[in-house]
């Protein structure tokens, strides 16, 4: 986790690179910090907490300085406090940011601590100063840092800048992104091309094993063997207005409000007056449907319950079976790859630390082909994989996902129409969504409409600790997805069931004092699901339920609240919208800082801190 930030230029660089960090606080926001150069000295500010802390600091003191590098954090090792912010310095020389997590960190602190250098923070991180200090020889910063990556294990994109030079940053990336901006007169590096937008739209990405020196007006790339090497440059235009809250008081409402729009855009070119499109997911993506047996999906949190959604799909529309796995535990047991299975992974950010590492493993199994629903086209996941639909939902900057959710179900029901269409399956059913997903944009905006409800009945909820969200068949991952949005912008403790499970325990949850959301739409469950709430009734549970046309069903405490009718394939999207806007005023009734809310980070770009991290207490 964390971001990183670099720049080389011809005028001050503080406020830039300040209003980058701001960007990047997706990353993390536990501590920021910046070290500009200024001839004969750096200075270094640190501040706790998010980026405003730090640019207070910098409004305080006006550093001014053509060459600095800054970072934002999500604590990994060592909790969070101005001495474990970076940059981290070594002898007043050496300053260093970094992303990821260095695993072989015990055994190099030790070596660099016999050689005599003094530690200041608990991190894993300022050891990559030391070993670049203890490296440096002849002025030569970037050697150094060749040397010190050689003995690294882990993932690290840096950021380093010396005294004797002030004019160079020198960069390195292994398994956490990193990137050059590129632009007139001044040159940029950062771990997201979002954090440049308005500074540049060329961007040159590293890969794995690459070191680079920026300067203002030139940068040059060398590969893992320290050759001199051309990257592509990308001509990216970010929209700037994406990034702002415009209207709305915060970023996760802004992106709830604009799922008409980012459903559209997911489906713009994809789909024919009758059918979804050819090779719509790359060239050579419909010969590999054609050959596709089952599907093997693999995510994290919100992207793996629109897998668990995407399962129902692709039974029912493409006839093939489907796995969906925890990207954190699916390389930890010794899947069996059965014959024309292909590997999906769904990742808004594309760089979620789990999920990249699951399809670097899925890589040596006979898989048939690797495929990716990202939304950041510029991804580590997109780059990798074999084929990828972006979903095209825009940045997201709120820490729970919305439209990144919404989208990638979109693509899922895109993904099972192209392999049922390359199999000759189902036409007609392929046809009726094709009518559904036209109809979607429109359909969400109805959705939305139950804003004026959900804001009646908030107070109730937020004033209490625990919730319980019950849903059937395709809409208990719909569910799931709603509890979990709650949980972690609220922090009220919430868990989801299939609502036939309930008599097999959680029923003993239920009395007066707990919320149970239930989703209620028309289909064949529906006389199930209705006499599952009359147990809950009958415990005196307080329902609020979402549904279309069941006015036989009262509520004697609670509300039920109406939804526009929607048909089946499409219904799953609609009836997250709901969910979503109950998390969204609940968090807002609590107070939370709901854009970011605690312990978290929009991107998850580190798997855990290594065991041997932590200092066990002895026993007595
Ligand atoms: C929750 C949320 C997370 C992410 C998860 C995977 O609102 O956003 O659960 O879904 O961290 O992230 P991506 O999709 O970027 O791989």
């Amino acid at each position: 986790m964390c971001g990183i930030i670099g720049a080389a230029s011809s005028r001050n660089v503080g406020k830039l690179l300040i209003q980058g960090l701001h960007k990047m606080e997706y990353r993390g926001y536990d501590s920021a910090g910046i070290a500009l150069h200024q001839k004969d000295h750096v200075t270094r500010l640190r501040a706790l907490g998010k980026v405003q802390a730090l640019e207070d600091l910098m409004i305080e003191h006006k550093p001014k300085s053509k060459l600095g590098i800054a970072h934002t954090r999500w604590a990994t090792h060592g909790k969070p406090s101005e001495a474990n912010a970076h940059p981290h310095a070594s002898s007043e020389q050496i300053y260093i940011v970094h992303n990821g997590i260095i695993e072989n960190y015990k055994e190099l602190t030790k070596k660099l601590k016999d050689s005599g250098y003094q530690f200041a923070s608990q991190t894993d991180s300022e050891l990559i100063a030391h070993l670049i200090h203890h490296h440096y020889k002849n002025n030569d910063l970037l050697c150094a840092m060749q040397l010190a990556i050689k003995e690294l294990e882990g993932a690290y994109a840096i950021a380093a800048v010396d005294l004797n030079h002030k004019d160079q940053l020198v960069i390195a990336r292994y398994k956490s992104p990193l990137l050059i901006g590129v632009g007139i007169e001044e040159n940029f590096a950062a771990s997201d091309p979002l954090a440049l937008a308005q500074l540049t739209s060329d961007f040159v990405f590293l890969e794995d094993g690459d070191t680079a020196v920026v300067k203002k007006d030139s940068y040059e790339i060398f590969d893992a063997k320290s050759k001199s090497v051309n990257r592509e440059v990308t001509h990216l235009d970010i929209e700037t207005s994406s990034v702002t809250k415009g209207e709305f008081s915060h970023f996760m409402e802004k992106e709830i409000f604009e799922q008409p729009q980012s459903a559209s855009n997911t489906l713009e070119s994809r789909l024919g007056s009758n059918d979804v499109l050819d090779n719509i997911f790359g060239l050579g993506s419909s010969e590999i449907f054609s050959e596709t047996k089952r599907i093997q999906f693999v995510a994290c949190g919100t992207s793996l319950h629109a897998g668990k959604v995407g399962r129902f799909w692709f039974e029912e529309i493409a006839g093939i079976p489907c796995y969906v796995d925890f990207a954190s535990e699916y390389r930890y047991r010794n899947p069996l790859v059965e014959d024309g299975t292909l590997f999906v992974t769904i990742s808004q950010s594309g760089e979620t630390a789990d999920t990249l590492a699951a399809l670097r493993y899925a890589k040596d199994k006979d898989y048939l082909s690797t495929l990716s629903i990202c939304n950041v086209p510029t991804s580590s996941l997109a780059r990798e994989s074999d084929h990828v639909l972006f979903t095209n939902a825009g940045p997201e900057i709120g820490v729970a996902s919305t439209k990144a959710f919404t989208t990638q179900l979109v693509s899922l029901l895109l993904l099972s129409m192209s392999i049922a269409k390359s199999q000759d399956k189902n036409p007609i059913m392929r046809e009726a969504i094709t009518k559904e997903l036209k109809d979607l944009p429109a359909a969400i905006n109805a959705s939305l409409d139950t804003k004026t409800a959900i804001q009646k009945i908030t107070p109730a909820i937020a004033e209490k600790n625990n919730a319980l969200f019950l849903g059937r068949g395709i809409f208990f991952p719909i569910v799931q997805e709603g509890a979990l949005k709650l949980k972690e912008i609220s922090y009220i403790h919430a868990e989801a069931y299939p609502a036939g499970e309930l008599k097999h325990g959680p029923l003993a949850l239920v009395d007066d004092s707990i919320p149970i959301v239930a989703l209620s739409p028309e289909n064949d469950l529906t006389e199930k699901l209705i006499s599952n709430l009359e147990e809950v009734k009958a415990r005196g549970g307080t329902l609020y339920v979402f549904g279309e046309g069941q006015d036989q069903f009262t509520i004697d405490s609670g509300s039920y609240i109406g939804m526009p009718k929607c048909n089946k394939f499409i219904a799953p999207i609609i009836y997250t919208i709901p969910l979503q806007i109950l998390a969204y005023y609940v968090a807002c009734h609590r107070g939370t800082d709901l854009d970011q809310p605690r312990n978290l980070a929009k991107s998850v770009t580190v798997e855990s801190v290594s065991y041997t991290h932590l200092t066990l207490p002895t026993k007595a």
